[in-house]
This record gives structure tokens, C-alpha cells and sequence, in this order.
């Protein structure tokens, strides 16, 4: 089977970088969002950035307005049907997921595969809930994605070796580099940033230093592009709850325990830089 078409679901920041990359590669793709709102605004956010990458002369006027022309709006799951594949980067919740991907094993066409972007929930879970674990996969793309070259490939328990290679070579044409990892919690990209990022937010949470100066030692001493609390505001607080919450369920261990501070944010509506405020504030 050829990919040719594609539905990303979930217009957030993953979902619309995600069918930008796809529709510069050349795919036909529906950006699909249960939220009219957040499906304008993530619409919006790719002419936006595409404005911008022709702006620093990376791509052509043409290029863009082609991009453009092989992307469309969609707020129906139903228009999954006649989709060769299907990923979703909504909220990283795993009855969210299930519900989606039962709902969509109904709509896709039986030869679709169905992918997850999820950062930390097990594919083998999301998989039983259809009819064709085969042809589940996890597909873990970087945020930013239009610029982050990495994509995790998790093959599922069920996973099939064609389903791998599509998604491989799926990965090839988006220019992008796949490595493939095993279905374990956070998979390798997050159980290894989560933890770090965590205990960032347990030195502000006592007293060792500001998040100001936690950036500047790890951006200074450990000459990390980023700080960990500016990097946890780009993902999202809420998203890294989750997954350190995924951390320490997935594998009964305390020293995966998201600190109260973390917890706190979250609750107070403070994600980060999509609600304007984090450990930073955002105008
Ligand atoms: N933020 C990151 O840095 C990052 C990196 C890699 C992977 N991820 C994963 O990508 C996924 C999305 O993260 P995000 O940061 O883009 O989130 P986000 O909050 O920016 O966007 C999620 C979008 O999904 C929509 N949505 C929720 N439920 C839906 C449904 N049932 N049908 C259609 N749309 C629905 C919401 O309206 C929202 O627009 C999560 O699984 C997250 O773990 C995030």
C-alpha cells in the first residue's frame, strides 16, 4: 500500500507542525480538531510559519502556496474514511486515545494504518482497543516539528515488520530520521528529558535557585541549547505532568515522582507558553 493521504488529528502544536511537514513532503492531508478554535489557529500557525520560512528564503512563494493548497480543515472524524493513514497528536491521555482510536478503527479504511504521537502512553495499549494491532504504531515527533529532525518509531507488541517499513519510509520522505525504540514508558526520549526536566522544577520548588539561573547553568555549564524550565514552557507543563505521571505508574517507581510544584501549575492553568504563562510569562 501507498501512502498518499494522510488526517492528522489534533490541530495543537504537534498536530498542525505535523501536517505541515507532511503537506511540504507533498501529501494530500486533512488537519482535523474537535475544536473549531483551535483548528483556525492551528491553520493559522502553519501559513504562519510557512510566511516566515519563505521570509528567510528556505522555501519559494510557490512552494508555499502549493503546501497550502494540499491541506484542508476538517472538524469530522468521519472524513478519516478514504485516509491511507491516520496520526493523532491529541491531549496525552490514554481514555482520550482509546476513544479515538476505536472510534477511528470504524472509520478508516482497512488498509489505513493508525499512529499515535503520543510521548509516553504504550502503544500496545492503544492497539487492543481496535480491530488491527498490526497496523497501530507509534510515531514520536520533536517539537518544534518542522525543525526537529528526530521521529521515535514504537512498534507495539502487535506491530507488523510492514507496518514498521511503511512508517519508516513514511519518516524518509518527511525528511526526517527515524530510530526505532521499544514500548516502554517515555519510550528512550522521554525517559531521559522527563526526569531531567522534573528535577529542574524540584530546585525551584526548594529553594535552590531561580528558574532564570537553573536555565543559565544548564545552558552555560552543560552548553544545552535550551534550559529545562523554558524548554518544559515550549512542551507544554500539562504534557510533561502526564508523562512523568506515565514515568512513575509504568514503572512503580518514586524516583519518577512529578514534584507538587509541577502539579500545582498544572491545576492553576499554568501550561507554559500556549497558555501564556509557565515558568515564564508569554505575551
Ligand atoms: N508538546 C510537545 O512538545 C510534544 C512533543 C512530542 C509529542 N507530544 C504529544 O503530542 C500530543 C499533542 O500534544 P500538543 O502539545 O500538540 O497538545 P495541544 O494541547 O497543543 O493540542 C492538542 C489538540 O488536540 C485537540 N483534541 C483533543 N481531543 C481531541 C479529539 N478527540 N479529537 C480531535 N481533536 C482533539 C485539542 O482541541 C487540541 O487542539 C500529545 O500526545 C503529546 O504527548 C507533544
Amino acid at each position: 500500500m501507498e501512502i498518499k493521504k494522510i488526517m492528522v488529528i489534533g490541530a495543537g502544536q504537534m498536530g498542525a507542525g505535523i501536517a505541515q511537514v507532511c503537506a511540504q513532503a507533498g501529501y494530500d492531508v486533512l488537519l482535523n480538531d474537535m475544536n473549531e478554535k483551535a483548528l483556525d489557529q492551528g491553520m493559522k500557525n502553519i501559513e504562519k510559519h510557512l510566511t516566515r520560512a519563505v521570509d528567510k528564503q528556505r522555501i519559494s512563494d510557490q512552494d508555499k502556496a502549493e503546501t497550502l493548497a494540499r491541506l484542508t480543515a476538517s472538524s469530522q472524524l468521519e472524513d478519516a474514511e478514504g485516509r491511507d493513514f491516520v496520526i493523532e497528536a491529541v491531549v496525552e491521555n490514554m481514555d482520550v486515545k482509546a476513544k479515538l482510536f476505536r472510534d477511528l478503527d470504524t472509520i478508516a479504511p482497512k488498509h489505513a494504518i493508525l499512529a499515535s504521537n503520543t510521548s509516553s502512553l504504550p502503544i500496545t495499549e492503544i492497539a487492543a482497543v481496535t480491530e488491527r494491532p498490526d497496523q497501530v504504531i507509534g510515531m514520536h515527533f520533536m517539537n518544534p516539528v518542522p525543525v526537529m529532525k528526530l521521529v521515535e518509531i514504537i512498534r507495539g507488541l502487535q506491530t507488523s515488520d510492514e507496518t514498521y517499513q511503511q512508517v519508516e519510509a513514511l519518516t524518509n520522505e518527511l525528511k526526517k530520521a527515524p530510530v526505532e525504540v521499544a514500548d516502554f514508558p517515555g519510550f528512550a526520549a522521554n525517559r531521559i528529558l522527563m526526569p531531567m526536566i522534573n528535577e529542574a522544577i524540584y530546585t525551584v520548588y526548594e529553594g535552590v535557585a531561580s528558574p532564570e539561573d537553573i536555565d543559565t547553568v544548564m545552558k552555560l555549564g552543560m552548553n544545552h541549547p535550551m534550559g529545562p524550565l523554558t524548554l518544559a514552557d515550549f512542551i507544554g507543563l500539562d504534557t510533561c505532568l502526564y508523562i512523568m505521571e506515565v514515568l512513575y505508574e509504568g514503572f512503580s517507581d518514586s524516583k519518577y515522582r512529578p514534584c507538587p510544584l509541577l502539579r500545582k501549575y498544572v491545576k492553576a492553568g499554568w501550561l507554559g507558553k500556549k497558555s501564556g504563562r509557565g515558568f515564564y510569562q508569554y505575551t
